[in-house]
């Protein structure tokens, strides 16, 4: 097989590619969202889930003192939407208004759960760790939901396609479901 040499900068993109999701947080009353491809389950029990987030941006600041976020999942028909919240901060305004979505009411937090998403976890920070320009936040997750029609004992990706990052501008959509006999 021959292969290429990737620079280094890049090499998180061979593994890129898990849902990209949406993280919802609070301050003073103020909710932000944050675009997320570095994402991972850690722990079945407790439910422990990683959030990998860049030291400078604004909801780095936001959950280190909140101690909360909530992840949501969003549908392909939301892409837009994604890539947006990823390209501008909180710190410029409401971003719920700037991209048009929609806050409501999570379950046991203050942070509020995104409307148009199709899944959501809802979680306390349980750790904070120093992983070069980014901090690893372990959360422990204390409610989740998912919409009926689209996760039954896993997604539906017959019926629903989840984005995932493939880097810059890119993105793949989830495909074919196979199941191992
Ligand atoms: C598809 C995509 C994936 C991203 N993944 C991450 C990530 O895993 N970690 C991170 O710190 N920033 C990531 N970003 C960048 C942040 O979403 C971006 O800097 C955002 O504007 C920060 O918002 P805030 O300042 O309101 O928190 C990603 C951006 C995009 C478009």
């Amino acid at each position: 097989m021959d292969k290429r040499e990737i620079p280094v900068s890049q090499a998180n993109r061979l593994i890129n590619s898990g849902p990209v999701i949406l993280v919802t947080s609070i301050k003073d009353n103020q909710p932000n969202i944050i675009t997320l491809a570095w994402n991972t389950p850690l722990s079945h029990s407790p439910m422990l889930v990683g959030i990998s987030i860049g030291k400078g941006r604004y909801s780095h600041t936001i959950i280190e003192n909140s101690k909360e976020f909530i992840i949501n999942v969003p549908p392909l028909e939301l892409l837009e939407k994604v890539h947006q919240c990823g390209t501008i901060s909180g710190r410029e305004g409401d971003k719920f208004k700037a991209v048009k979505l929609t806050p409501e009411k999570s379950c046991r937090l203050k942070a509020p759960i995104i409307a148009e998403c199709i899944g959501h976890l809802e979680c306390k920070v349980k750790d904070i760790f120093d992983v070069g320009d980014h901090s690893l936040f372990v959360g422990q997750v204390v409610a989740a939901s998912a919409a009926k029609d689209f996760f039954d004992v896993c997604w539906r990706i017959d019926k629903v396609h989840l984005i995932a990052h493939l880097g810059g501008n890119k993105y793949q959509i989830s495909g074919k479901p196979i199941q191992v006999e």
